[in-house]
């Protein structure tokens, strides 16, 4: 038997549906980006990302299921994003899985978006526990212990600014523009470490801090200016990358000593960024116990693909809700709330 999830995710600025088989096969995978119009505006703007998402959920369904050849009929369950997100983006992703669920008579399966990013990396391999997942985006910066499957426990998270919207704060401090990360990503390539920018300490071991390093950009340009000279935007952002990933990097390798799990994922947006792919690699060969995981670029950015693979192991543990669900914009991992 198997069983097929049509699966929905609009939580940020990508309105996305797909219809994934046992939470491996992707039968269809549609995402309809904003990105467009938000760069216009240098940033997403939450109001003009809901009614984006309203024109445009319904075309998005119906393609997903007519690529992946399948009626409502085949469909076993809805899995969807409730939360965390923008409250007005989410809603309509909700809305849509909950009328999907009352017409078709279908069981509705809520998910946190983060579950949904790191169970993207089953489409790369079968995941063996103990693993650690470092789950990294616009919104999120959390290393996440997994006991089992389906056991989620944050042992670090940002104190502040999410690693992503560092990346994009800074961009826009540089006049890169919006999104940060891929634009820092590409032009730090042609930078030297020509700037000192301190590390942000935190009191506690695992947890992250990046707001500091925005600040000191924003010093580091104010003092060049004042000395008659221009920052060089390929060395701000090569000084700014090594510095937030050496942080990155640093502690989530400590965590994997000291856990030992079998597996290291990476996981969100930023997991598409080549110079931490690089980085990781480098530390994870010294701790060769613990495979490590790094999913294609189309897995790290936001999809439904995965909300699809979380939602059958979701699924398989009968983690069913109601149609009175309403879309939350700060929901924990499942076990933290
Ligand atoms: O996971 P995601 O698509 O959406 C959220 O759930 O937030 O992540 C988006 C974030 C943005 O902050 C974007 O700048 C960052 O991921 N990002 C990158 C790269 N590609 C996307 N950051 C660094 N390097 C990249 N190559
Ligand atoms: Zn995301």
């Amino acid at each position: 038997m198997t069983t097929t999830l049509l699966a929905i995710e609009s939580s940020c600025d990508e309105t996305a549906c797909a219809v994934v088989r046992d939470g491996r096969e992707i039968l269809s995978n549609i995402v309809s980006s904003q990105i467009n119009v938000h760069t216009l505006y240098g940033g997403v703007v939450p109001e003009v990302a809901s009614r984006i998402h309203v024109e445009n959920i319904s075309a998005v369904i119906s393609e997903a299921l007519n690529k992946a050849g399948v009626t409502m009929d085949e469909i076993d369950g809805i899995a969807y994003t409730l939360g965390p997100g923008l409250i007005g983006s989410l809603h309509v992703g909700v809305q849509a899985a909950k009328t999907l669920a009352w017409m078709y008579h279908k069981p509705l399966i809520p998910l946190n978006h983060l579950t949904g990013h790191i169970y993207a990396n089953a489409f790369v391999t079968e995941l063996k526990y103990p693993l650690m997942a470092l789950v990294i985006s616009g919104g999120h910066t959390e290393l996440v212990w997994m006991e089992s499957d389906w056991d989620f426990k944050v042992i670090g998270t940002t104190r502040d600014d999410a690693i992503g919207e560092a990346y994009d704060k800074v961009a826009r401090v540089l006049g890169l523009g919006y999104p940060g990360g891929p634009k820092i990503d590409r032009i730090a390539k042609e930078g030297k470490p020509h700037y000192q920018l301190p590390t942000p300490k935190t009191d506690t071991q695992y947890d992250f801090s990046f707001s500091g390093l925005k600040t000191a950009v924003l010093q580091m340009i104010a003092r060049e200016e004042k000395k008659g000279e221009t920052v060089s935007v390929p060395d701000a952002a090569y000084c700014f990358q090594e510095t937030a990933l050496g942080m990155l990097v640093g502690k989530t390798t400590a965590a994997v000593r000291e856990y030992k799990p079998a597996m290291l994922v990476l996981a969100g947006g930023v997991a598409a960024n080549s110079r931490l792919r690089v980085m990781m690699e480098e530390e994870m060969k010294k701790i060769p116990e613990t495979e490590l995981v790094i999913p294609p670029l189309s897995c790290c950015t936001d999809n439904a693909a995965m909300i699809g693979a979380a939602g059958y192991i979701a699924y398989q543990h009968g983690l069913f809700g109601g149609l009175d669900a309403a879309a939350d914009p700060g929901l924990m991992m499942p076990g933290e709330e």
